[in-house]
């Protein structure tokens, strides 16, 4: 069976690098070039744990290519796997401009029967859509149908995702497609579902937008905890023991950011709108991760007034740990509201620095260590959980920055405990605001 895969972003390259894993043959397409040559080279062009061993075994061992010539590529392959982006238009509907574009190079170029899969995250009916449109835009007379095949990773576990996924969900209308789809999966030992192809793309949307309900209910309800003398972390814990509950994507924090749930909040929302109906709780949920977003920033005005002059640190870039990702990242609206003050800005984070020097290059100091960003910071705003940040050893808080400086945790990093201890004043999310005693 000869694979093929559109687009080396996230998606088309973990699911390329673990179908050849598990004994595919497969070639990843991508138009450009310099990405594909660094892919030959084993270098991966996003930072994933375990991708790039993948790459490189799999490359060598010839199962696993690379190439620009999506016609020759498509002529003869079985299944074609689409995993382009579909970046949020203005409008909040998700642009499949992408995603027609590699219909039309495989329309124009097939020369045998062929299963087209979807793995992008697309609106519900764009595989009836896709299927379409390949019919009335093939070049030769072959048989080609599309199957809807969502994929539920996440960046910093991807490949682990994709390997060991909770679930495979297929979506197909023959039994052609599912028992080519069947094949393909047969090396994993997950649960299946098999339904038709609108379920599966709203399986999709209705999971991700699930798991940011769940992050906007419990930051509202960290809001409240801060107001009502309550500890979000006790709560939560609480409420976990509950297997109806559970304890997972309870953390409160400043918000959720990423390429997927901002975007698929907006885009489940605009199609709701777009068929008369409101999704109210996925209206609310963007509405309260909007304004979540600046917590640190209104707690900084409300101590401070003017931040015009103030010595900020910032702790991390990137929309979560364990990637160098910006997108929606909190930092970003941040940092621009902290310039448009007049703060002066030192920050610290190995990992997204060469990205978010792309957006702000001279404006900020990049600082190689966590000592270096927080040295005379008279606030410290934490805005991801790196590891190196849970870790740092807080008596350097105390030895380092301004005495009377405020650290703002935007993700719950510390024990209350350790900070009253040690006597600094620190705002975290939905806990009690710990004030130094002077
Ligand atoms: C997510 C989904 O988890 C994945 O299944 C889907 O395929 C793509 O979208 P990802 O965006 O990589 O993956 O990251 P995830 O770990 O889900 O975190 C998303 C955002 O939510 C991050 O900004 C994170 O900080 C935030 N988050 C997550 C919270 O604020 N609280 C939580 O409890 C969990």
């Amino acid at each position: 069976m000869k694979i093929v895969i559109a687009g080396t972003g996230y998606v088309g390259l973990v699911t390329g690098a673990c179908l050849s894993e598990v004994g595919h043959n497969v070639t990843c397409i991508d138009v450009d070039y310099e990405k594909i040559e660094k892919l030959k080279l084993g270098i991966s062009p996003i930072y994933e744990p375990n991708l790039e061993e993948l790459i490189v075994k799999n490359y060598k061992e010839g199962k696993l290519n690379f190439s620009t010539d999506y016609e020759t590529e498509y002529k003869d392959c079985d299944i074609v796997f689409i995993g382009v982006g579909t970046p949020e238009r203005s409008d909040g509907s998700a642009n499949l401009d992408y995603i027609f574009k590699v219909l039309n190079q495989i329309a124009r170029s097939v020369e045998k029967d062929c299963l087209v899969v979807m793995k992008s995250t697309v609106p519900v009916g764009t595989n009836d859509r896709a299927e379409l449109y390949l019919k009335e835009h093939l070049k030769n007379n072959v048989k080609v149908e599309v199957a809807s095949n969502p994929e539920f990773l996440a960046q910093g576990t991807a490949v682990l995702d994709t390997l060991n996924a909770s679930r495979i969900v297929i979506g197909v209308e023959s039994e052609e497609a599912k028992n080519k789809l069947l094949e393909v999966y047969e090396r994993f030992k997950q649960p299946l579902v098999i339904t038709n192809r609108r379920s599966a793309e709203m399986i999709k949307y209705a999971s991700n937008d699930f798991l940011a309900l769940k992050i906007s209910f419990i930051n509202e309800i960290a809001n409240l905890c801060e107001k009502v003398g309550a500890n979000i972390e006790d709560v939560t814990k609480g409420m976990s023991y509950d297997t109806r509950i559970g304890n997972k994507f309870l953390n409160a924090g400043i918000g959720y950011g990423g390429s997927c749930f901002p975007k698929d909040t907006k885009a489940l929302h605009w199609l709701s709108n777009d068929n008369e109906y409101e999704l109210k709780t996925i209206k609310a949920t963007i509405e309260v991760n909007e304004n979540q977003k600046y917590k640190l920033f209104r707690k900084a005005k409300e101590l401070y007034g003017e931040l015009k002059g103030k010595n900020v640190a910032i702790l991390g870039l990137t929309f979560k740990p364990g990637t160098d990702d910006l997108r929606e990242a909190p930092s970003i609206p941040n940092v621009r509201r902290l310039l448009e003050e007049g703060a002066i800005i030192k920050a610290y984070d190995s990992v997204g620095e060469e990205n978010f020097k792309k957006i702000y290059k001279e404006e900020i100091t990049y600082c190689n260590s966590i000592e270096n960003a927080i040295h005379k910071a008279e606030l410290v705003f934490i805005f991801t959980e790196w590891k190196e940040v849970k870790e740092f050893e807080l008596d350097k808080y105390k030895v380092m920055c301004n005495e009377d400086v405020v650290i703002l945790d935007g993700r719950n990093c510390y024990r209350i405990d350790d900070m009253k201890n040690r006597n600094l004043n620190y705002y975290s999310i939905g806990r009690e605001f710990i004030k130094r005693n002077k």
